[in-house]
């Protein structure tokens, strides 16, 4: 019989890796080796098993996320950056998606996500690793964003759903007359406010609480920005969507989406084509959609001048103009 192609075996086996640096985050391995420690010493601060958490310490070494020399572990450079301490938070996001994933095979049979609660009832560990895990992706993916958009013309936007409001903090940053309203659920909005002080924006950045689902978004914008929304939501609710962020625009203004575009047999980009499956296991009706599709969404709530912009990977944007 031919060999399995290593690329299906690594992915077969892949789960063990995810789950062996999952579990380290989750009982923040990484924090307590601190400096370096013996796995005793770092199962009495994690309050784990002695001999287990070896077997986890060595399990790490053999990954690459931590060193040991003369039974003392240590983390790499790399651990102790984006793993340890203050790094754990937008991972632990990684550690709450295990948990959907494992009822991947029961979502495919049912068409929709298992026993799903509303982001605002996740509660506030859930929603504070939720925001940070989309901030530490927004972050590094502004500069490309504020690029591509060109808001030097642009008075008012608004930012729907607008999470950490990294988006909107880079934007205003680099247009000095542009002012942002961030529209999110009211516990994320306390964490945006956050961001906003922290960046010292308070006088040009402004938040309001509502449901992108059933509340309209004002009026008066010369640019609605709309990033990682649209996969969670239907087919029918993203036109909704683009109705409404049509009713808010000035004429000339324009509607910029961001988010994992597929191309048209939805097959690729690999990430986009996987994260239909993550919003499969996360949300109702949600997806990864195709260029085409966001197309045709936008031409049916009145925008012209629909195009893809490419953004260095995973994401991109498509771009339409309220006439
Ligand atoms: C994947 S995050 C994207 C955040 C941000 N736009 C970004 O790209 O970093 C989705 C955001 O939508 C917000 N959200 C989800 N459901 C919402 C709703 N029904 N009404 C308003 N905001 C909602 C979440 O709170 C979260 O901030």
């Amino acid at each position: 019989m031919p060999r399995l192609p290593e690329s299906l075996d690594a992915a077969l086996r892949a789960f063990q890796e995810s789950r062996t640096l999952l579990t380290a985050i989750e009982l923040d391995v990484f924090t307590a080796i601190g400096g370096g420690a013996r796995a005793e010493e770092v199962a009495s601060r994690i309050g784990t098993d002695s001999r287990a958490t070896q077997m986890l310490l060595n399990a790490l070494v053999a990954l690459g996320a931590l060193n040991k020399r003369d039974g003392v572990y240590s983390n790499t450079p790399a651990a102790a950056e984006h793993f340890a301490c203050a790094g754990r938070l937008p991972l632990m996001h990684n550690v709450h998606l295990w948990d959907r994933w494992s009822r991947l095979t029961e979502c495919v049979r049912q068409g929709t996500a298992v026993d799903l609660v509303d982001i605002e009832k996740r509660g506030e560990e859930w929603i504070a690793a939720f925001i940070a895990a989309m901030q530490r992706n927004s972050q590094e993916g502004a500069p490309a964003v504020v690029e591509a958009v060109d808001a030097s013309r642009v008075r008012r936007m608004l930012d729907v759903g607008g999470g950490s409001g990294a988006y909107s903090i880079a934007l205003v940053q680099a247009n000095p007359h542009l002012q942002a309203v961030i529209f999110d659920l009211e516990p994320v909005l306390a964490i945006t406010r956050t961001h906003i002080d922290r960046a010292g924006l308070a006088t040009r950045i402004t938040t309001r609480a509502g449901d992108l689902r059933t509340d309209a978004y004002g009026e008066g914008f010369d640019l609605v920005f709309i990033s990682s929304i649209c996969h969670m939501l239907s087919p029918a609710e993203n036109v909704k969507m683009f109705h409404k962020a049509l009713a808010a625009l000035n004429p000339g203004g324009r509607i910029v989406m961001r988010d994992f575009i597929l191309e048209d047999d939805k097959t690729a980009p690999r990430q986009a084509a996987l994260f239909a499956l993550n919003m499969l296991v996360g949300t109702r009706e949600g997806s990864s959609y195709s260029r085409s599709e966001y197309k045709n969404w936008l031409e049916q709530a009145g925008f012209t001048g629909v195009h893809h912009v490419g953004l260095p990977a995973p994401a991109s944007l498509m771009i339409g103009v309220k006439p």
